[in-house]
This record gives C-alpha cells, structure tokens and sequence, in this order.
C-alpha cells in the first residue's frame, strides 16, 4: 500500500515552497477544502464527451458516477475534458485524429498532478485512443466504455446502425424503396446515446479493452442508457483509487499475454477489422511486439462464437449483453486464454471469470455450434501486398473467397464516386473493383472506404457483393468481399500504385493470398515510371501526420510516439 507522501501528486501539493504552496492556493480557488484532497489519489477522469459526438452524448452525466466511486474510495477526482473523437461527423476520417488524441492523453497524464485516471469513451477511435497514451504514461488506470446505443427499430424490423444503412442504401439505390422510407430509417437507426451497437469497430474495441483486463468485469456490453452503465462508472471510480494505493499501473496489466487474449477476443467476436491497426498500436505502446502473423495464427485456433451483426446473422449488442457479456464469452474459451494475468479488478483472469456463464446459446454460440469454424479475419500476402493486408472473410460471399477477375482501377476516392454509375463505365460482377490513394498517407488516415459501392447497373441485377480491393480500412458495420489495409500503400508507392484497368488479379483466401498476374519486369518497367502523388499538407498537425504515420501493418502510430526511449518526468531536475 503507498504512502500519501509517495503518490506522484505529492510533489504537487506535499512539500514545502513556493509552488506547492501555489498549488495549495489554486484548489482553495476551485473550491475543495484542504482536507477534501490532501493526501489522497488525484483521479483524472479524461472525458471524451462532446455535443457533436452522439456516441458520447450521454459521457457528461456519467463522469459524476466515476467521480461518486471516487470519493467514496477516498480519492479526488478531477475531470478533463478532451478531443471527441466522433465517428461520423468528424471528416475526412477520425483516424487521422486518433494519434492527436493519444498524445493528448499521454501529455495531460504527465503533466498535471495525477495518480490514476479513468478513460471515458467508446467510440471507435477513442477506446484505442485513450489507451494508447494511457499506456504511455503509464499511470494505474480504468477504462469507461462508453456502452452500446439501443437497438434501432423500423416497421417491425430491428435495426444495426451503420449495417443496415449501408444495406438500406443500396436498396434505395436500386429502387427497391423510396424517401418516404429513408425518412422513417432516419429517425429509427440510432435511437439513443451509446456508441454503434453492432459488433463493429466500437464494441470489437471496448471488448478489447475489457479482455485486456482495463475494464470493471462485464463493463463493455452495458447499453449506454441502462441504470447499469451508471454503476459500472461507480465502479471504476473505486477500482481506479484501490490501484493507485497498490501502484498497480497499466504497464502490469497490459502484457503480451493480455494482448494475445485481447486477439483471440475479437476474433472470435468475428469483430471489426480495425481492431488489427489499433491493437498493434496499443500494443506497441505498451512495449508488445504484435504483428499481422499474430492475428492469422490466432485466427486458425478460434471460431466466431458471437453472433453479432454483421459477423453473425442475427443480434445486437444489447443482446450480446444479456446473453452474459464479454464474461459469458470468454467462459467458452478458457483454454484459449491465459487465466493467470491480473487485471484491474482481480489478481487472475480465471478469478474474474469464475461464475461466468451463458445464457442464450444462440447469441453466444457453445464451441459445437459456432458461427464460423476460424476466426473472422484473414491475412493476405503476395506480390500486391508485400507487407500483408487483411479480409473479414466471415463477412463475405463465399463464392469470391476463392476469385480471379479483371481489375477495374480507381486512382483516389472522388474519382471512384464520380465514375461508378456511369453507363460507359465497362463493368461486370466478376470484375475486381480497385481503389488506391486511400491509405495512412493518401487518405489520408485510411478513410473507411474500403467497402466500395457496387455499380448501380449491377446492384439493380442483383448483384450483393465483388472483390473489391484498397489501403483503406473499412467500418466495422461494412461486410462483402473486401480486401483492406493493403501494405505498403500506393500513395508511397507500394505495388497498389502500379495496378491498371485490365490486369488480372486473384484473390485466394483459404490460401491468404493476393496476386497481380503482371510479371515483374513489367511491374519494374512501370515502376520506373511512377511518380509520387502531390503533398497534402505543407503545415500544421498534417504535416507532422504525413512525416511520422507508419503503414498499416505496424499500427499507424507516430515514429515518435512508438519509439522506446526515455521522456523526462515534469517535476526531475
Ligand atoms: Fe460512434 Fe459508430 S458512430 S461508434
Ligand atoms: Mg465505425
């Protein structure tokens, strides 16, 4: 157990000078009672809550229960609000934000008087986010999810958000329904606070978060509205001041073990694809080395037991949620974890998990019945994507996992929008769509293009789902036969660069593989004649973007924030 006099905040406000005694002064200011603070764990509840951000609306009422933990365990909770991350209204891509975020995170932790901290949010970018700077600063910490939204509803149908946008979408694209039903949809696909409630990108990577052993136990399905999520706040405002007074930081929990485990979980959730890029980042802050090979070993050892839109075929979160959780998950896969980790609720994962159960097997399939027999994402190498690329194949037609077809290109996102209804546009189903320019850099962020549109003229046919190939990622509400992350990316002039209308390409999942039949001496010869796409930005946050984001495969962190090395503490000499 620390000391009062050891707790990081005691150079702050402990000893004797003119600017602890400053310090003293300024929370007399705020309007806290010496005996209100002093001596106790400084909580930093980071909050990521934000009017324009409908995943995290309701955020600002939850920091009060963090805050009610808190003081109840004795500590000082003070709340910082930082930079929403919002999915769908931030442009071109939140990604390109996510590192901004982390840094925020990192350098807030350092720089103020703080001995543990309490990260809220939820929304796809901001889970990995939050952890990413958390890991860096390295201080006992609590994550927030922020809870699925309820399930939409629509003449009797229920709802994915994002899913059945993008399905709805194409039937009015093909006329199958009209503005009078778009308007309806409009009001009933999102129908509270909460973050999307499918298995996409948003609960693929809180439940990350809960298997890495960051969150209270159970935390990560709660609906965002329920009375349940107000207690699982509680929670974590206690849990957060009893790890500080034990110097439990995120560095014991955050293990390659616990990465590993975090692997197995959203495979087997079939979860979003994103969760490869941020994983990898996370994890290298955190000093584990993860890599692409990693999540295709794992892949072959652990079958999709969730089923979750758009993975599985039938339910939401909230489901999900009642059917016993992450908890009831992972008692399915005991024997693919590693049970002997501590987390921030327990000193072993095998005690946090005694008692878990399932209650409905057809939400959480049993081991017998899966969804799919492999985990839901495959790695793809060959001579397109030298450094891999990835495919949710659960989410594709299998008649195309195995496909060689005619590559029709586009050079960059706006030229594809603007081209693929056109008559003149040669085009058929056995045709493989190709998008570039849209990665880390060309994006830039990896905007989630990844799930091209199909031609009108070909979606009127009937036609659901082609190859489509591209560096940009893809949400984790999307599905269809897309390769994504493709590394390195065409704006760097990786072999994406090179492809023309015409090429051949093939696609061969069961054999995680993506060949352009063009031999290399072509290849070579139009390699020569490359030239790299103009700069984006010549200032400002994007150009340090464009200087430091490293390809998909390693995670798009910073070069400078995932390096090791050492970072003066504020208050050395
Ligand atoms: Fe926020 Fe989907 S838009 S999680
Ligand atoms: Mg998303």
């Amino acid at each position: 157990m620390r000391r009062p006099e050891e707790l990081r905040s005691h150079q702050w406000y402990g000893t004797e000078g003119l600017r602890t005694f400053s310090h003293r002064a300024r929370t007399r200011q705020l309007g806290y009672l010496p005996e209100e603070h002093l001596g106790k764990p400084v909580i930093a509840v980071l909050n990521t809550w934000s009017d324009i951000n409908p995943c995290h609306v309701h955020l600002r009422d939850r920091a009060q229960a963090v805050k009610r933990g808190v003081w109840q365990a004795g500590g000082f909770p003070l709340e910082f609000p930082v930079a929403t991350l919002s999915e769908t209204f931030q442009k071109p891509t939140p990604m390109l934000y996510r590192n901004l975020l982390a840094m925020e995170t990192e350098e807030l932790l350092r720089s103020y008087p703080v001995d543990g901290a309490v990260l809220m949010g939820g929304c796809d970018k901001s889970t990995p986010a939050l952890l990413m700077g958390a890991a860096s600063a390295d201080l006992p910490a609590v994550f927030v999810p922020a809870g699925p939204m309820l399930p939409g509803h629509w003449r009797g149908e229920t709802l994915g958000s994002g899913t059945d946008m993008w399905k709805y979408w194409d039937d009015k694209r093909a006329g199958l329904i009209g503005d009078c039903e778009m308007q309806e949809l409009e009001s009933g696909l999102a129908r509270s606070p909460g973050h999307c409630m499918t298995m996409g990108t948003a609960s693929t990577l809180t439940a990350a978060a809960e298997a890495l052993g960051v969150t209270v136990p159970g935390a990560s399905s709660i609906p965002a509205v329920d009375s349940g999520h107000d207690r699982m706040a509680a929670a974590a405002g206690l849990r957060v001041v009893d790890l500080v007074r034990k110097d439990r930081r995120l560095s014991q929990i955050l293990t390659a073990d616990a990465f590993e485990d975090a692997v197995t979980t959203v495979l087997g959730l079939g979860g979003s694809t994103n969760a490869v890029i941020h994983l990898i980042a996370m994890a290298g802050r955190a000093g584990v080395r993860l890599t692409l090979d990693d999540f295709d070993r794992v892949a072959r050892t652990v079958p999709v037991l969730a089923n979750v839109r758009p993975g599985g075929q039938k339910y939401l979160m909230e489901d999900f949620h009642f059917a016993g959780g992450l908890p009831g998950f992972l008692s399915r896969i005991p024997d693919l974890l590693h049970l002997d980790r501590p987390t921030v609720a327990h000193d072993t994962l095998r005690e946090q998990l005694a008692g878990a159960r399932v209650h409905d097997d057809d939400v959480i399939r049993p081991r017998d019945n899966p969804v799919a027999s492999e985990g839901g994402v495959a790695v793809l190498r060959g001579n397109l994507c030298p450094d891999g690329a990835v495919i949710k194949h659960i989410a594709a037609a299998p008649h195309l996992l195995r496909h060689t077809g005619r590559a029709v290109v586009f050079d960059d996102y706006r030229t594809m929008q603007r081209t693929i209804d056109d008559p003149a546009l040669e085009i058929t189903a056995d045709d493989v769509l190709v998008l570039r320019n849209a990665g880390p850099k060309g994006g830039p962020g990896m905007p989630e293009y990844g799930m091209l549109p199909l031609p009108d003229h070909l979606l009127k046919q009937g036609v659901r789902d082609m190859v489509r190939i591209s560096d940009a990622r893809m949400s984790g509400t999307s599905y269809g036969t897309c390769v994504l992350h493709i590394a390195p990316e065409s704006y760097v002039g990786g072999p994406l660069a090179l492809v023309r209308t015409g090429d051949t390409i093939t696609l061969d999942v069961p054999g995680r593989s993506l060949t352009l039949n063009v031999d290399d001496a072509e290849l070579a010869r139009r390699r020569a004649e490359w030239t790299p796409p103009p700069v984006r930005y010549e200032r400002g946050y994007g150009a340090l973007y464009n200087e430091q984001i490293t390809q998909a495969d390693t995670g798009c962190d910073f070069e400078f924030l995932a390096r090791p090395g050492k970072v003066q503490d504020p208050y050395a000499g």
